[in-house]
């Protein structure tokens, strides 16, 4: 897990590396990034007739995570369709169409949720997607990397630019639902962070009025293992005490390199989704596995892909879009 999440995050803060270095990047790219993202929303909705953009017209929990290196939005749209229980998706970055994600034109029935990536992206070269109802936490500041790329923080350091943010963003977007900071593993450091920002209250009574709270807990999760999957979130839900987006999971486990078969993934996909979706405190889920290149699936194993490397749906893409109930 931790070289696989080092990897990610180096290759996201890489990727977001080139998007600044306007030189290095195709010709196409660039016109995207000459775009603000209001003018680009508006060239995609004068290609289009339907809904707008970012729009939630579905109340599913489930989510997509596409990785923003695979350059184009296109592919997504296919988890949008109108029987799909699909609602959401994000790309680890501020904005859909921030020129490393070529968006133009694409139009999806679903909300995009932004992320903060990390301390130093509030007031970079990228906006926040127009609209913005909600926003993803810091990624993986508990990792300890030594590419160059990625920066650990300590909790209490996170804490103090996480204060000034929130009130920053707040004041903007007065109704947003904030995610917390979300580890690639380590909870002491998430709880260390909790009490930084709220040190007068307590998960017991969900942080109290604290004005640095964010509305939910975020995690991660990689396992193999139902009752594992179970008490590991239930536990975490309590430790922290506000509702839960888990916002990276699949049948994996980092370390050990098991392998599990179609059907050992088919039927996590079933038991955990149905399992997620009865739990009022959960809020949010997005399966990890979703890229055609396989390198952006992170040495997850192959079996737990939503989509095939030619850009298609695998069974298990389309079980995903049936609320996790196998398709027989
Ligand atoms: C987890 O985070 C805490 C707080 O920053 C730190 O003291 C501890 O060493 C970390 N544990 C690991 C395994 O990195
Ligand atoms: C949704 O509808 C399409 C087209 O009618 C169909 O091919 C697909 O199997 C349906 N998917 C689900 C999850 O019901």
């Amino acid at each position: 897990m931790f070289k696989f999440l080092t990897i990610l995050t180096w290759c996201l803060a890489l990727s977001l590396t080139i998007a600044q270095d306007a030189p290095n990047v195709p010709t196409g790219d660039v016109i995207t990034l000459s775009l603000s993202s209001s003018e680009a929303q508006a060239t995609a909705s004068a290609t289009s007739t339907n809904t707008p953009i970012v729009t939630a017209t579905r109340n599913g929990k489930a989510g997509i995570g596409w990785p923003s290196q695979e350059k184009d939005a296109s592919p997504v749209i296919q988890f949008f369709t109108p029987n799909s229980t699909v609602s959401w998706w994000f790309d680890w970055t501020k904005n859909w169409n921030q020129g490393v994600l070529n968006s133009d034109g694409v139009e999806i029935d679903g909300q995009f949720v932004p992320m903060l990536f990390g301390v130093d992206y509030l007031n970079n070269f990228d906006t926040f997607q127009d609209g913005m109802t909600e926003l993803m936490g810091y990624n993986e500041p508990d990792l300890k990397s030594n590419t160059g790329v990625s920066v650990y923080l300590e909790p209490s350091q996170a804490a103090e630019k996480w204060k000034t943010q929130i009130i920053q963003i707040r004041q903007q977007y007065p109704n947003i639902k904030i995610h917390s900071p979300v580890m690639a593993s380590n909870k002491t450091w998430l709880l260390e962070f909790f009490k930084s920002i709220c040190p007068d209250d307590s998960a017991s009574d969900g942080w109290g009025n604290c004005e640095y709270k964010p509305d939910y807990v975020s995690a991660h999760l990689y396992t193999t293992d139902m009752n594992y999957f179970k008490g590991t979130l239930i536990e975490f839900q309590k430790d922290f005490g506000i509702p839960l987006v888990l916002s990276e999971f699949a049948c994996h486990k980092f370390g050990s390199d098991p392998h599990p078969s179609l059907e050992e993934v088919s039927t996590f996909m079933e038991e955990t989704m149905t399992w997620l979706d009865q739990q009022e405190w959960v809020v949010k889920y997005a399966w990890f596995g979703v890229s055609r290149d396989p390198q952006w699936l992170f040495g997850v194993y192959e079996t737990n892909r939503l989509m095939a490397t030619d850009g298609s749906l695998t069974s298990l893409g389309k079980q995903y879009m049936n609320g996790g109930k196998k398709i027989s």
